[in-house]
């Protein structure tokens, strides 16, 4: 299998994948918060909870498959991350566990600058979680040498650039800030973005030389992240 954006399933492309034979996985599926019936609040048409068609996808029992698959194809020094609704989180991380990982940590993006959609509510959601998981209890070898321990908050601003296209998309600083302390600089690290969308890790992967799968369902999204991040290969 070649490196590349490939317009399949997460299932199909994981499939593909050989055992242990990647050292990051940086997860940000649909987060199932889109009810079986939309609803409206308060007679207004613009509160809902159809979150829209990135938030569709697999059932928390296909996500288990796909945590078992996540657990073949890491390497025993690898990091799977996965971003989810803390109200989803709980579930996802029983899942893992039971598939033989181990929590290391939680990590939050607090987002400056996050827009209020009821700003007349108080609480503005500026953050979002995910679960850093690895085979192995083992810290250190986790941590490059010479470089600094890190919060496991990261302060970054929304996407707000030209060419946004996704309704959540994740800052490519974000996961850079996150992934450069997980793989070596330069050492053809192997990368996998598994519910790519705009593909924000494809920029991760290049400038820190690694080895880029990414795997997105929705042909539209695989063309526009395809223009956005200059990506050749698309498969
Ligand atoms: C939460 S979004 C990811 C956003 C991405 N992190 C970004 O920053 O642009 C989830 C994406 O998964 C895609 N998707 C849903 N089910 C999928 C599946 N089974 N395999 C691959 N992609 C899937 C959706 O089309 C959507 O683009």
């Amino acid at each position: 299998m070649r490196p590349g954006l490939y317009n399949i399933s997460n299932e199909d492309g994981c499939g593909m994948l050989e055992d242990e034979s990647v050292d990051v996985i940086m997860k940000d599926g649909p987060y199932f918060l889109t009810k079986a019936e939309e609803y409206r609040v308060g007679g207004d048409s613009q509160k809902t909870t159809a979150f829209g068609e990135w938030d569709i996808g697999s059932s928390p029992s296909i996500m288990r498959l796909g945590i078992q698959e996540d657990y073949r194809i890491l390497k025993q020094t690898g990091s799977l991350i996965i971003w989810s609704s803390w109200q989803m989180l709980p579930e996802i991380l029983a899942i893992a566990e039971e598939s033989g990982f181990f929590l290391k940590r939680k990590l939050t993006w607090c987002k400056t600058k996050a827009s209020p959609m009821f700003a007349n509510m108080g609480f503005v959601h500026a953050t979002e979680d995910a679960i850093w998981l690895t085979k192995n209890k083992a810290w250190t070898h986790y941590y490059h040498k010479g470089m600094e321990s890190s919060n496991n908050y990261f302060i970054h601003a929304p996407v707000s650039e030209p060419g946004r296209f996704h309704p959540c998309e994740k800052p490519v600083s974000l996961y850079y800030d996150i992934t450069k302390r997980l793989v070596k600089r330069n050492a053809g690290s192997v990368i996998v973005e598994p519910y790519a969308g705009s593909a924000p890790m494809y920029p991760v992967a290049q400038s820190l030389g690694c080895e880029y799968y990414g795997f997105e369902l929705n042909s539209h999204y695989v063309n526009l992240a395809t223009k956005r991040r200059g990506i050749s290969n698309v498969l």
